[in-house]
């Protein structure tokens, strides 16, 4: 068959920062045939040599610009004419082109106006599996909104033709996370309370807002990363052994953990770092929060008593996204070795910008004493690639080009992180400014949170 990609954005700033790159890296190891074309939609007039050279001063990664041109065609669109579609629809069949994905690369308020287009013109019509529309985050505000999305859709897609993006999907070390988990029996058989005393899930950052500020003002880190990012690690983290490692059963599998969980509003912590109100269109009495410290708890038997944190930040002092599994501190050595060990044992599932797991254990010190230290057992996930691991972007391309589904969200997912979102929005909590980190663990430090992992 013959494969296309429309983008719909495509002289918006993912284009530049993630999709050229990964499309440009998808052709250089020939995952896709020669014929491949990507068609770049948008609304400027302009020649497709100068597209490229906008592209070319955006674009930070190296490109191979002569073969990735050999690729492209710029099409000049009005999203709100239906003729546009017919005509871009007419001009893939005439060239042959079969299996076609339609990528929005648009804000969502977008979204329903193109999935229109995108369905009265046929470009994708219903049932047709090999055609496929795909949308980025955020996929609506809440979860009124994003059920006006999505009931807009289904009347236009089936759900299996629907690709909702999530991109720490795509990340080699949270697709990494099944593999830790079912592939080595010492993990699966202690994944319970019984030996794990508590679970951190975090992704920080060192910049700021930057020139985001017209959507983050009005979404926040809850909506931004929380909903999304940080509740499908913990989907992963939390849920049972799939009846098998089919999309679908995976996706049952994830769902089910998400139902479990239950936020404790009353250990809810947002920040603002100072600063934010003076960027680019944030409101300047902006009460949007740049940071989240939120806990939960698991209703289900296996994990009683094992508290979730969650710890999400903007403008923080380093870049860095880990999963921390806490086990306990259980030592039944008698009085022969001392009762205390140095730390308690953990595995830490390294997401960004190392990639690895390392797991913390104890062994007896050298020598001859009888002290406990601790010990590591440290991979390196990206030291062990020949070359740079795929970016995130590169696999989910790859995947929506071959219909695979795995890494891609399904509706009752969204619905159910919205859910417990908008129950944690509706509950007030003060919001803590912030000028450098320390101020948050004080704050933290304060309210009793724990923070060896922070
Ligand atoms: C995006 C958020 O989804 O993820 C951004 O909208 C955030 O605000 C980004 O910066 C973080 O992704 P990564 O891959 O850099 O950890």
């Amino acid at each position: 068959m013959k494969k296309a990609i429309v983008i719909f954005g495509s002289t918006g700033n993912l284009m530049y920062k993630k999709l050229i790159p990964a499309l440009d890296k998808i052709i250089q190891k020939r995952l896709v045939d020669e014929d491949f074309r990507i068609f770049a939609v948008a609304r400027k007039q302009i020649t497709i040599d100068e597209f490229i050279d906008i592209a070319k001063d955006k674009v930070k990664d190296h490109i191979d610009w002569a073969k990735f041109k050999s690729h492209l065609e710029y099409i000049l669109f009005d999203i709100k004419n239906v003729e546009d579609y017919r005509t871009l629809k007419n001009k893939l069949n005439k060239d042959g082109y079969d299996d076609i994905s339609v990528y929005l690369a648009v804000p969502p308020k977008l979204f329903p106006v193109i999935a229109k287009g995108v369905s009265q013109s046929k470009l994708v019509e219903k049932n047709n599996h090999h055609k496929r529309i795909v949308f980025e985050k955020p996929f609506g505000e809440d979860l009124e909104s994003a059920k006006d999305i999505n009931r807009e859709l289904w009347k236009c897609f089936d759900e299996n033709q629907i690709y909702r993006i999530d991109h720490y999907l795509g990340k080699e070390m949270i697709q990494n996370i099944l593999v830790v988990r079912f592939a080595n029996i010492i993990f699966e058989n202690s994944w319970n309370h019984q030996a794990i005393r508590s679970i951190t899930i975090l992704s920080k950052e060192s910049e700021g807002v930057m020139s985001r500020g017209n959507y983050y003002d009005k979404i926040g880190a809850l909506k931004d990363m929380l909903q999304s990012h940080l509740l499908q690690m913990a989907a992963l983290i939390l849920m049972d052994k799939p009846q098998d490692f089919s999309s679908e059963a995976i996706k049952d599998a994830k769902v089910k953990a998400l139902k479990n969980l239950a936020f404790d509003e009353k250990k809810l912590i947002l920040g603002q770092y100072n600063g934010y109100r003076d960027a680019e269109k944030v409101d300047d009495n902006s009460q949007t929060e740049t940071f989240v410290y939120a806990e939960a708890s698991v209703k289900d038997q296996a994990w009683e008593g094992v508290p979730i944190h969650f710890v999400t930040g903007k403008k923080l002092e380093e870049k860095r996204s880990e999963i921390i599994v806490h086990f306990h501190e259980k030592n039944d050595l008698g009085d022969y070795f001392p009762k205390t060990k140095p730390q308690e044992d953990k595995l830490i599932i390294k997401v960004s910008p190392n990639e690895g797991v390392e797991f913390q254990f104890s062994v007896k010190e050298p020598g001859l004493g009888n002290n406990i230290q601790k010990a590591s057992l440290d991979y390196c996930h990206n030291c062990k690639a020949m070359e740079n691991t795929p970016e995130a972007y590169e696999r989910l391309l790859i995947d929506l080009l071959n219909n695979q589904r795995t890494l891609f969200t399904r509706w009752d997912e969204i619905e159910t992180t919205w859910k417990l979102i908008d129950e944690l929005k509706g509950h007030h909590s003060k919001l803590y400014h912030y000028d450098s980190y320390q101020d948050i663990i004080n704050v933290l430090k304060e309210k009793g949170v724990l923070v060896n992992d922070l």
